[in-house]
């Protein structure tokens, strides 16, 4: 879990380290704490349907620590919230109305997921705990999808998107396969 928080405040410090005013260090720290984010996140989402298709020793390291490494993406998203607070109080915007209903929508599914992340509530919530994590999972996905997809058509961006994008669908396409091995 407390790698999520360092990863994430690395990625601050190198943000600082590369812009030139305090509005461009907290805008680089956005842009990078998504970054740091990225592979946890990912991670959390193909642990388990990774170990139902090709069970080796990585998976099930990473399944049997999964609850840590979404916390540890909790930990660095959080740096993430301040980072953008800070890079729009500095630029003196507000983000769209879009932006703050699906990015609020995702960072309330995010902290309801981290609160619910132990055995007693996973056993109090019943059916409920497993319908708010997957749809919680799946939609952080799908925010990360559409932002990095989003940048392929831009030619400044257009190689990390392309790049993050398609870890991205290969991710969605490991769940699709597990979920059809578990079928068949
Ligand atoms: C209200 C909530 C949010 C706001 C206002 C917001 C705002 C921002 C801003 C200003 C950037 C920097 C853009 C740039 O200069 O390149 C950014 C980058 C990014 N954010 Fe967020 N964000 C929010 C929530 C989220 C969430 C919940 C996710 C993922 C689950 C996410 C994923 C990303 C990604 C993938 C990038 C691109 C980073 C890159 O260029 O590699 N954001 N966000």
């Amino acid at each position: 879990m407390w790698f999520g928080l360092v990863a994430g405040l690395a990625a601050v410090a190198t943000g600082f380290a590369w812009g030139e005013t305090a509005q461009e260090q907290w805008q680089l720290a956005t842009r990078y704490t998504a970054r740091v984010g990225f592979p946890l996140l990912i991670l959390a989402y193909i642990s388990r349907p990774l170990h139902q298709l090709a069970p080796n020793g990585f998976t099930r390291a990473a399944l049997a620590r999964r609850r840590w490494i979404g916390l540890g993406f909790a930990c660095s998203h959080t740096v993430h919230l301040i980072s953008l607070t800070m890079a729009f109080r500095l630029a003196g915007e507000t983000p769209s109305a879009v932006t703050l209903v699906g990015g609020g929508l995702a960072y309330a599914l995010l902290y309801a997921m981290a609160l619910t992340s132990s055995n007693a509530a996973q056993r109090a919530m019943g059916r409920w705990w497993k319908r708010l994590h997957r749809f919680g999972i799946h939609y952080l996905w799908l925010i990360f999808a559409q932002s990095y997809l989003g940048r392929v058509f831009n030619p400044d961006t257009m190689w990390i998107g392309a790049i993050f994008g398609s870890i991205a669908l290969a991710a969605a396409g490991v769940r699709f396969a597990a979920w059809l091995k578990s079928r068949s």
